[in-house]
């Protein structure tokens, strides 16, 4: 018996594929679970075979992009992101970007000690103001603390055990009444569902108003709500798209953010040759921007490390199996759920051989287009196919000038113990999708962080 619920399950997952190869089937109370553990693979059934593995579990959320199956409102909702988020928008949004960024190294500077509650306002207050239109106020703002709270339940709570709702596994459940003893999921739906739906409208009633009084800033919900004769269906999509793009994009960016202060502290000597690099390309006087991008190759490297290394999303959300398919020989039934394992992936050793150590050096100087493309980590990071995460390019902009930042700002070294030795970090995971909230970063003083 396998529990499936456990810390760093991506872990357990690992040793699975060494052991058994590239896919492994887990039946948990006769529902299949498949684990897709070789990139390869994932791309011939993600992206190829997308029409059969571009479904979704039901769990009782299907408002929200990430839940919904492969259906007519799925397209409408990516649709919307796509004329909004793809590569060519990204620019409209570099502004909202630096200041992000610029109130972020403010925070991290005055009070370092707290940098993980200023990493979650830093990607709460980016979703709100690029979606909404909405500056938060402080850390402890109101749409950030409801944000936070939803997004709590869905990883943790409704999410517990790799996205399993009872009711999927176990139909008849469906029909308990929510007085029955036992049946708390079923109310504790009931009251998710009502914190959810809180979170959708209170922001977006906020983005409406604004509309109104003629004093929005620019945001998805302006450009989109401001079209002439906005259908109640589309009002709708536009809604739970933009709460979908918080709920979607708040955790990963904290992963990455605090895997970064991780491997700063672990791995302090390629920071201090991107360090190097940036004060001969953009000096000590002001901050880098988007334009020194091209100029800083070493920096670039250490971006794809870091997305890597940290390795933000280890097991992808499930997907569920829309229709019987055989791969090599083997029977993938219908209702399966499949899981990209994108830990494996990022830590395969052929691919990245030594894949537990920090080498910004495994990117560089690589001539041919193809072996660049099967070795860049956001080929596997944002998942495949017809689900692939649709913040990427807006991702990969607001990461890539927050690590800028701060390699240009601050140093971190291992906090002290009063008798003046080192205490070494030790790193543990407390949350069942994301690798974030390491324990030890958690616990560690307020000496760990310091200005440069
Ligand atoms: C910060 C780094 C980010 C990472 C590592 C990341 C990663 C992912 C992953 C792995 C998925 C799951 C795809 C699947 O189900 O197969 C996903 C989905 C999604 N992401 Fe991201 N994401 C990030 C940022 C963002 C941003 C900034 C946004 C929006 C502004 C966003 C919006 C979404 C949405 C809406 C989905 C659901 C797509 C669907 O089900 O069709 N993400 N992301």
């Amino acid at each position: 018996m396998v529990d499936i619920t456990s810390k760093e399950l991506w872990l357990r997952v690992d040793e699975w594929a060494k052991k058994y190869g590239p896919l492994v089937r887990l039946s948990v109370f006769g529902q299949n679970m498949i684990f897709v553990n070789d990139a390869d693979v994932a791309c011939e059934l993600f992206d190829r075979r997308g029409a059969i593995y571009s479904g979704k579990p039901r769990c009782g959320c299907e408002n929200m992009i990430f839940f919904t199956t492969y259906n007519e409102r799925h397209k409408r909702h990516r649709k919307l992101m796509q004329a909004t988020l793809g590569p060519r928008n990204i620019a409209g949004y570099h502004k909202q970007l630096e200041a992000g960024s610029i109130s972020l190294i403010r925070s991290l500077v005055s009070d370092p000690s707290n940098y993980n509650r200023h990493f979650r306002r830093y990607a709460g207050g980016l979703i709100l103001s690029t979606v909404y239109g909405y500056t938060p106020s402080s850390s402890n703002d109101p749409f950030l603390l409801l944000g936070e709270r939803s997004m709590s339940l869905l990883s943790n709570e409704m999410g517990a055990g790799i996205g399993l709702w009872p009711v999927d596994v176990f139909p008849i459940l469906k029909h308990i009444p929510t007085w029955f003893p036992g049946a708390s999921f079923k109310r504790n739906a009931v009251k998710w569902k009502l914190k959810i739906s809180e979170f959708a409208d209170r922001p977006f009633a906020f983005a409406k108003e604004r509309l109104k009084r003629d004093t929005s800033m620019p945001s998805f919900c302006s450009s989109l709500l401001s079209e002439e004769n906005v259908s109640p269906e589309r009002e709708a999509d536009i809604k739970w798209t933009a709460n979908s793009m918080y709920t979607a994009s708040a955790d990963p960016t904290i992963a990455i953010l605090s895997n970064l202060i991780l491997a700063m502290l672990l791995h302090p000597q390629p920071f201090e040759i991107a360090k190097k690099e940036m004060e001969e390309v953009v000096g000590t006087e002001r901050l880098p921007s988007f334009e020194d991008r091209d100029a800083l190759p070493y920096l670039e490297c250490l971006f794809l490390e870091a997305l890597r290394w940290g390795s933000p999303v280890p097991l992808n959300l499930p997907h569920l199996v829309e229709k019987e398919d055989v791969y090599e020989g083997m029977t993938i039934p219908k209702g399966s759920f499949i899981i990209a394992n994108l830990w494996s992936m990022l830590h395969d050793e052929f691919r990245y051989p030594d894949p537990y150590s920090f080498k910004p050096e495994r990117f560089m100087n690589i001539s041919d287009p193809e072996t660049k493309r099967k070795l860049d980590p956001r080929t596997f990071v944002f998942a495949f196919g017809r689900r692939r995460c649709p913040g990427v390019d807006l991702a990969n902009a607001s990461l890539w000038l927050t690590l800028a930042a701060m390699v240009a700002t601050i140093d971190v070294s291992k906090a002290r113990n009063p008798d003046g030795s080192v205490i070494e970090p030790k790193t543990e995971y407390d949350d069942t999708f994301f690798r974030q909230d390491c324990i030890a970063l958690q616990d560690y003083g307020s000496s760990s962080v310091e200005f440069a």
